[in-house]
């Protein structure tokens, strides 16, 4: 386990956040609806360092759907979220993965080194900054050298999910509170401030999806760990040419 700091002044108690989810998620459970996913993480799999194994941690699964795809594509995947009703939808949508729960604030509950493939789609952004810069840190050590990290993230122009609206909390002007939860907003210089060694970034662009109704803008990043001796990604890859570098905003 390793140890995230928790913001001391945070003015939510630690259940506050999986209880929003999991009461989010019951509705779901309750209407038998199937929430739709998204391909945008097949474009980056090629960057999966090709080492035999093909590990890979959904951070934040949801109802699992990203899960699910990398399952189809041949990965070993543990699946974790905060809400135990996220997992019981997971569980259905993967049953072949290894589901589990555990709050990324508190730390990843693994022995370091053992992913090859860490996904976070729309889960990290919920946080003081210095928590989410932990989280960061504690993620980066759970990749084997050479490994991929692809995530998305609110983006700072996500007007209709938030954006620009509400009192900053404490003093963060990026970190809003929207729907009773604090909400991170991303600008492209936070990617640069956490994606500093052992990162090297290899992709960063703002999209839209119309995933959730009305268009959502957010940031697709893909980053690989550097090996500790030397500024590049350890093992060589898999061509790199598929993968979409630096897209330009829409
Ligand atoms: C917007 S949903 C995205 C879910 C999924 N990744 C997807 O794209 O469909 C955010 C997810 O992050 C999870 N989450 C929020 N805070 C978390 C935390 N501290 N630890 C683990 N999961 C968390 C929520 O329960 C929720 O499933």
């Amino acid at each position: 386990m390793n140890e995230v700091k928790m913001n001391p002044d945070s003015s939510f108690d630690m259940d506050h956040l999986q209880a929003t989810w999991d009461s989010k998620y019951e509705k779901v459970l309750r209407s038998g609806r199937t929430l739709v996913g998204e391909r945008w993480l097949a474009g980056w799999l090629h960057l999966v360092p090709p080492m035999g194994c093909r590990r890979a941690l959904d951070m934040g699964c949801g109802s699992g759907q990203n899960t699910r795809l990398l399952l189809d594509r041949g990965f070993e995947v543990t699946a974790i979220d905060i809400s135990e009703r996220a997992l019981e939808l997971c569980k259905r949508m993967a049953p072949e993965a290894r589901v589990q729960r555990a709050d990324v604030r508190e730390g990843l509950p693994f022995a370091g080194d053992c992913f090859e493939l860490i996904v976070a789609d729309l889960s990290l952004h919920y946080f003081p900054w210095d928590m989410t810069d932990a989280i960061f840190k504690d993620l980066a050590s759970q990749l084997v050298p050479g490994g991929l990290f692809a995530g998305r993230f609110n983006s700072a122009r996500d007007a209709d999910y938030g954006a620009g609206t509400g009192e900053p909390v404490r003093g963060d002007s990026n970190l809003l509170i929207v729907d009773g939860i604090e909400k991170r907003f991303f600008t492209r210089e936070c990617f640069h401030k956490l994606f500093g060694p052992p990162w090297k970034m290899v992709a960063l662009g703002e999209k839209t999806t119309s995933r959730f109704g009305s268009k959502k803008m957010l940031w697709e990043v893909a980053a690989t760990k550097c090996d500790a001796n030397s500024a590049e990604p350890g093992p060589a890859r898999d061509g790199e040419s598929g993968g979409e570098l630096y897209p330009s905003v829409d």
